[in-house]
């Protein structure tokens, strides 16, 4: 492989697999949506963003995205980019469709019209899992999506598949379970959580506010996922793998052990307020539920079963939950101690 199209690349998963691409000597070119001025602050924090090359490519524009294939006529095509908080997409389900799902039937059509050799990764999801689940979900687990964030990578995901059996593209779809870093989004639970106890500890007053506690997710590290993702579209066969790390944990254990982190001993109980985490040494209320980070449907407990990528992948990741933790919370404390602009 020699050049890689990469959508999403200014966000978490784009900046550490852009790293991995250019470590195989891959030329990476980055689609960016129009705007005045461009995030690339994760790149720029991975200090490859002079070594990236972005292209202008709006994934609500069919023909904008033909126009670049044809140009290009990549290797592979990474298609990262997303509306992905999952609580937004129940405040904005037909942008969110348009984005994470039609978007989609527009670079395969592309592809096959432009450049049917070129392989083709699409980042699916443990949310199309839903709930229900007895034990943990694998390859073969019926899906019941339960947001229109996960209804729309459902149909991307099948579109993908589609593709592979209809017209014989390279076609993968990888089918990852939450994956965190300190490059991740602020509105995500995890880097909530991280960035904020990193403020505390920095002299905010405000306590942070959480809303379900009781939700369980399998965290994994971004970087082992992008290796993960570089190995399927490498694999002979395009193929269907789920990526997790097999253990989960609720929210309310992550935060627990970043504020251990952070230098907190945490109790929780509950006032008339309702659940709230207390610094044990001082009394003072450093967590609080607010129901406004509720979601109308939540997913209540994924954990993944990734033995498939195991068996013809050789993949697994290598990073644990507390390493996970401790290097967020470590990286916001940092970024803050040196005046730097969180990403
Ligand atoms: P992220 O940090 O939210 O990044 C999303 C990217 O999509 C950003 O680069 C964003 O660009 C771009 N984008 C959004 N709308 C676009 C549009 N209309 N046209 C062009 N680009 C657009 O997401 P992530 O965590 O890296 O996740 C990468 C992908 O994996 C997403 O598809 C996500 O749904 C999926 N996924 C993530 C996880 C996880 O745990 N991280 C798990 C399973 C699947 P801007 O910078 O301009 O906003
Ligand atoms: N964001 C957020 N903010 N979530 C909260 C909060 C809060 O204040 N309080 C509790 N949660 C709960 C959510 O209700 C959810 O059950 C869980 O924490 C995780 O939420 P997020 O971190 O927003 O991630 P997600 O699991 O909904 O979605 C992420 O993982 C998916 C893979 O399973 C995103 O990266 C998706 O794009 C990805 O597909």
């Amino acid at each position: 492989m020699k050049t890689a199209f990469v959508t999403g690349i200014t966000g978490q998963d784009g900046a550490y697999l852009a790293n991995l691409l250019l470590e195989h000597g891959i030329r990476v070119v980055g689609a960016v949506r129009r705007s005045s001025s461009p995030q690339v602050g994760r790149l720029e924090e991975l200090g490859i963003a002079h070594r990236v090359e972005l292209i202008g490519c709006e994934l609500l524009e069919a023909s904008n995205i033909r126009a670049v294939l044809r140009g290009l006529r990549p290797d592979v095509v990474f298609n990262l980019a997303a509306q992905s908080f999952v609580g937004a997409s129940f405040e904005q389900p037909v942008y969110t469709t348009h984005v994470n799902a039609i978007a989609v039937a527009h670079l395969l059509e592309a592809i096959r019209e432009c450049c049917p050799e070129t392989r083709f990764y699409q980042a699916s999801t443990s949310e199309m899992f839903g709930h229900g689940h007895v034990g943990a979900q694998n390859e073969d687990t019926p899906f019941h999506p339960r947001s229109p964030y996960a209804v729309s990578k459902l149909y991307a995901h099948w579109m993908t598949v589609n593709y592979r059996e209809a017209y014989g593209l390279h076609a993968a779809s990888g089918i990852l379970f939450n994956h965190e870093s300190p490059l991740r989004g602020r509105e995500f639970v995890t880097r909530k959580i991280t960035h904020t106890l990193a403020q505390i500890r920095a002299g905010r007053e405000e306590p942070l506010a959480l809303g379900n506690l009781d939700a369980k997710r399998d965290w994994g590290y971004a970087p082992d996922f992008v290796e993960g993702m570089w190995r399927m579209v490498n694999h002979p066969q395009p193929e269907t793998f789920v990526l997790a790390t097999g253990v989960c944990h609720s929210v309310r254990e992550f935060a627990t052990l970043a504020a251990r982190c952070a230098g907190y001993d945490l109790a929780w109980d509950s006032d008339e307020a309702g659940e709230c985490g207390r610094d044990r040494a001082s009394g003072r209320k450093l967590i609080v539920t607010d129901p406004r980070f509720s979601r109308p449907n939540d997913v209540h407990h994924l954990i993944g079963d990734a033995s498939r990528a195991k068996s013809v992948l050789d993949w697994s990741a290598t990073t644990t939950f507390e390493s996970l933790v401790e290097r967020m919370v470590s990286a916001d404390v940092d970024r803050l101690a040196r005046g730097a602009s969180a990403v």
